[in-house]
């Protein structure tokens, strides 16, 4: 039989890639399960989706492009940037008939929304809103402490955090360099014209901030990946807890946070007994939100979940990333997870490709008006 060949979607400029090291290992990943893994941007589709040029790496390790024919199943990674290449991505998702082992997700908006309709989420969803100057009031009328973030935004960037301390408010955030941002302002008018300022006319949702100071003056959440199988079935690859920087309002990664084992984290905190109940309702948290989205986006292959664990020990959702990292396992040291983090979406597409992607899910087109960040 042929060797099936899988198509990574993503963005290319010359032999430059989105993700160079990610994909060197997929490559290699692919190899050692017996496929063909190549990489192709919108532009390298041809004759009707009959031909791709594929990019692989030769001997010399270095990228060069050959064509292929039509991949068994396509695997998309393409990420959100706001550029021109982003919208013809989109516009060629929209009407690719590849077997896709993923759907795009929608923003952060409309995906708090279908969770929202989900009652089964609800003990997890912290109270979230388009902002707008009076949603901020209203919001800050209900708690001590709110989120601004943009319903495009990834990594960090453009997050404010708005905590209402004594006569005042605090703000606190991180721009779109990620340098952090700070003010304190004594009047809630002061602080809409001041958040105004910082949405700019983009849209934005205000959320419940969630008290995540485990250890004082940082944020700490939980990074949890949550993959499709070789059969099909979604299953729960790792987690680790991610410490931000001193007096920084997130955790990731790239913004100075640092990562450590869940366990380990959580046990000082809450005894071994209540870490091991906290750590089980993230992971029904986990395969629920993989569910309810799974039913409204259509196929998907993994999602990245930022899990709040606030002092209480309570887990709320903060982020579904469909297009996340791994690196919380490499970070941690965990290279056997991390290698198995790289290789499941390769062997979940697999299954797919033989199985004729007639596996129980049938694909949902994908909302052609949604502006979506995966
Ligand atoms: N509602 C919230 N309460 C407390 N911390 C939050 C909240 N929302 C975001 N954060 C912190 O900010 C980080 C980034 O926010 P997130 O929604 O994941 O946006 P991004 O897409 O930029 O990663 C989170 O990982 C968390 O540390
Ligand atoms: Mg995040």
């Amino acid at each position: 039989m042929k060797r099936p060949t899988i198509g990574i979607l993503t963005w290319r400029e010359g032999k430059k890639f989105a993700e160079p090291a990610y994909f060197r290992k997929l490559l290699k990943a692919g190899r050692e399960l017996g496929c063909r893994v190549f990489l192709f941007s919108p532009k390298d589709v041809k004759a009707h989706e009959k031909q791709v040029k594929g990019y692989v790496l030769n001997e010399q390790g270095k990228w060069h492009g050959q064509l292929f024919d039509r991949p068994d199943a396509v695997f998309d990674r393409y990420r959100y940037t706001p550029t021109q290449a982003f919208k013809d991505y989109v516009a060629f998702r929209s009407k690719s008939s590849f077997l896709y082992v993923n759907n795009r997700l929608a923003n952060k908006w409309r995906v708090h929304d279908v969770l929202v309709r989900d009652s089964r989420m609800h003990r997890w969803l912290p109270e979230t809103w388009l902002y707008t100057r009076s949603k901020l009031a209203t919001m800050l009328e209900r708690h001590k402490i709110l989120y601004v973030k943009p319903i495009n935004g990834t990594g960090g960037r453009n997050i404010l955090r708005v905590e209402k301390i004594g006569g005042g408010y605090r703000l606190l955030g991180r721009d779109k360099q990620r340098l952090k941002v700070s003010a304190m302002l004594t009047q809630l008018s002061a602080v809409q014209n001041w958040v105004d300022k910082w949405t700019k006319g983009q849209k934005y949702i205000v959320q419940q901030g969630l008290h995540l100071d485990l250890i004082p003056k940082r944020t700490i959440d939980m990074r949890l990946l949550i993959q499709k199988d070789g059969h099909g079935e979604w299953s729960i690859t790792g987690h680790g807890i991610r410490i931000g920087g001193e007096r920084s309002a997130t955790s990731n990664l790239h913004g100075g946070g640092k990562a450590v084992p869940a366990a380990t984290f959580l046990r000082p905190h809450f005894g071994e007994d209540d870490t091991a109940r906290i750590v089980k309702d993230c992971e029904a948290l986990a395969q629920q939100t993989a569910e309810s989205l799974e039913a409204h986006f259509g196929r998907m292959v993994e999602f990245g979940l930022d899990i709040g664990i606030d002092a209480s020990g309570r887990a709320w959702l903060i982020e579904v990333n469909p297009k996340p990292g791994r690196e919380i396992f490499s970070q941690m040291g965990d290279k056997e997870r991390y290698q198995k983090a790289i290789r499941r979406p390769l062997e979940y597409a697999l299954f797919l490709a033989r199985t004729n992607g007639q596996s129980q899910l049938r694909i949902h087109p994908i909302h052609a008006r949604n502006k979506a960040n995966g």
